[in-house]
């Protein structure tokens, strides 16, 4: 059975493209390398033994897609990671963000839409949700006006989505709306690669406490939360990963219930950053440098997940804490800059 994986080069993706080859699903990924880099197809051969088939390609590119998808009409599920993800940068470039999620995702549906039979997982986000007004956050709290195009690409990602497979019975779909992923494989053969300054918080913690950041800015501890700090939802990527296999397999096995479904993917805890930076101190055994500033334009107080239908529904649940997760993104940060 061939799974397409889009993005497959990237963090999430990399992470479970490999949980794919673990449960037997031969991969082929595409990635225009646009946020990644082609070395990590080694990681993932070293960690399974298995090397991913690799087409290098831009999903702008209409006609390629189509040839691509002519070229593997064996191919019965595409999980689609591909896109641009910087919240910041959405805001400035948000054509751009149009375009690369957006216009993809059309071209992708075009293609499945034209099988007897296809599987589709989209990398959706619990940004849809907002600052939702109650906590833990389901399936059914309202979906808010996206703060950023990066947010409203998701949110549309996934109407776009739904209208398609009202008209297209032979079309199954999962969203799988992420909370915060963070860490990196056991093996520390693949992890989060930020290029540049890291937006997200734990990869600016760990190259914090490698030395390769002064020091940490913690934005804002005025929030109403019990130490002031922001609270989120933080999934280690391999149980994340994971919940793709699983979301696969309940399409392709026909179990689902409608042809379109949406499921959170979090631990259903929330953390707030300064229990982040104490769970980095823990495992690291590092003081970690850091000081309170302002608060970043933009970010909720609190999100985290209620995971009651993924569990129950879809049969998932994580495994891994919050100290598991950070001491794997600390392995991680030490090996790529030893
Ligand atoms: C977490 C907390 C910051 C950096 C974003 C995207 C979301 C998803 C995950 C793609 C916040 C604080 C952060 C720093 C800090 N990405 N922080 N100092 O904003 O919850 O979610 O990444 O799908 O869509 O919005 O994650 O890691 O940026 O921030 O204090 O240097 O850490 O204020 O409270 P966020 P984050």
């Amino acid at each position: 059975m061939k799974i397409l994986v889009t993005g497959g080069l990237g963090f999430i993706g990399s992470h479970t493209v490999v949980e794919l080859q673990n449960k037997g699903f031969e991969v082929v990924i595409i990635d225009d390398c646009s946020n990644s880099n082609e070395d990590v197809l080694d990681g993932i051969e070293r960690i399974t033994g298995i090397r991913p088939l690799f087409v290098k390609l831009d999903l702008k590119e209409r006609d390629k897609v189509e040839e691509f998808f002519k070229d593997y009409s064996d191919v019965e599920g595409v999980i689609h990671f591909a896109a641009s993800k910087a919240v910041g940068e959405s805001v400035e470039k948000p054509l751009l963000y149009y375009e690369n999620n957006i216009g993809t995702l059309v071209y992708i549906l075009k293609e499945l839409s034209r099988k007897n039979n296809a599987s589709f997982i989209f990398s959706s986000s619990c940004t849809v949700y907002g600052q939702a007004d109650k906590m833990p956050i389901t399936e059914n709290a309202p979906v808010k006006e996206a703060e950023s195009p990066y947010g409203n690409t998701k949110q549309m990602g996934e109407e776009i989505i739904r209208d398609t497979c009202k008209v297209t019975p032979n079309l199954n779909a999962i969203a799988l709306r992420y909370f915060n992923p963070m860490g990196a494989h056991p093996s520390a053969e693949i992890g989060e690669l930020p290029i540049g300054v890291p937006q997200n918080l734990v990869p600016f913690i760990t190259q914090t406490g490698v030395g390769l950041r002064e020091e940490l800015s913690v934005f804002g501890d005025d929030y109403p939360t019990p130490d002031g700090t922001c609270i989120r939802d933080y999934i280690y990527v391999v149980d994340l990963a994971k919940a793709h296999v699983v979301a696969l397999e309940r399409l392709l096995e026909g179990k689902n219930k409608e042809n379109y479904e949406v499921f959170n993917v979090g631990t259903g805890k929330g953390s707030s950053v300064l229990e982040v930076i104490k769970s980095f101190e823990k495992v690291s055994g590092k003081k970690l440098n850091y000081k309170i500033v302002g608060r970043r334009p933009g970010d909720i107080t609190e999100a985290y997940a209620d995971t009651t239908k993924a569990n129950e529904v879809l049969g998932w649940k994580s495994q891994y804490s919050l100290d598991e997760a950070m001491k794997s993104a600390w392995v991680w940060e030490q090996k790529i800059r030893s």
